[in-house]
């Protein structure tokens, strides 16, 4: 009660013009989620998901309206300051994994750390990540094409949390997944969230939903 939120957006729009007319993606959101709440956000194909999920990573900018993230207006931020939010405060955990297909799962994972400290791995860290999320050392010397889903998402929670983000965002972690992978991953989640870290996750599944305190229904790009 009376702390900031860790991220507010207020009346944000993305108007996409296209020739055939504007595509109102979002039409005037406004929301909080406060430090170390799990919130699910759910609703059509085509509501907005997606694209909140854009401007809550700041990934893309609204067309009108504010996003802060801890209290700062993103959009005052210099490009900087915006690449260092996104690379030390936020973990991007999507369905299709997004892994980079000419690195290892090991240099996947180090990559993020790589950008932050200009140099290598000499701790440890990257391996004692994997073997967390089950990828021992024999697996991390394989490339994304040579893992199964399951496993390729393992590496890129591994490779989310790195730089120890305070805010994790999952979009439909398991839309790629069987029902037993999804709920290893989502027991995951789970635990990251009660370690105290903030996780705002989009899904279609209302099993998986149940994971979240919360869960924000957005329609024709609106909050339902
Ligand atoms: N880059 C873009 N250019 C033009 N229109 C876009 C763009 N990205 C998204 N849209 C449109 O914005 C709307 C919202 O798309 P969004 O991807 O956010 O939906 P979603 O809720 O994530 O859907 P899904 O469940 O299928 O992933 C859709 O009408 C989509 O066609
Ligand atoms: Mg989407």
């Amino acid at each position: 009660m009376g702390s900031t939120p860790v991220i507010a957006l207020n009346d944000v729009r993305k108007i996409y013009p296209l020739l055939s007319g504007d595509v109102h993606a979002l039409d005037g959101v406004s929301l909080e989620i406060t430090k170390g709440e799990f919130v699910a956000i759910m609703g059509p194909s085509g509501s907005g998901k997606s694209t909140l999920m854009n401007q809550i990573g700041c990934l893309d900018v609204p067309t009108t309206g504010t996003v802060s993230i801890e209290g700062q207006d993103i959009g005052t931020l210099s490009d900087y300051d915006l690449t260092a939010l996104r690379r030390d405060s936020i973990g991007y955990i999507f369905q299709k994994f997004n892994l980079i297909p000419l690195l290892t799962a090991y240099e996947n994972v180090e990559y993020p750390m790589l950008l932050r400290y200009r140099k290598y791995d000499d701790t440890g860290r990257v391996q004692t990540l994997l073997d967390r999320v089950g990828i021992n050392a024999a697996l991390a010397a394989h490339r994304p094409s040579e893992l199964s889903g399951g496993q390729q998402q393992r590496v890129a929670i591994a490779r989310a949390l790195i730089n120890e983000p305070a805010i994790l965002l999952c979009d439909e972690p398991t839309g790629n997944l069987d029902s037993k992978t999804s709920t290893q991953i989502m027991e995951m989640l789970a635990d990251l969230n009660r370690e105290g870290r903030t996780v705002i996750m989009v899904t279609h599944d209302e099993s998986t939903a149940e994971y979240a305190d919360r869960t924000i229904r957005i329609q024709d790009g609106r909050i339902a």
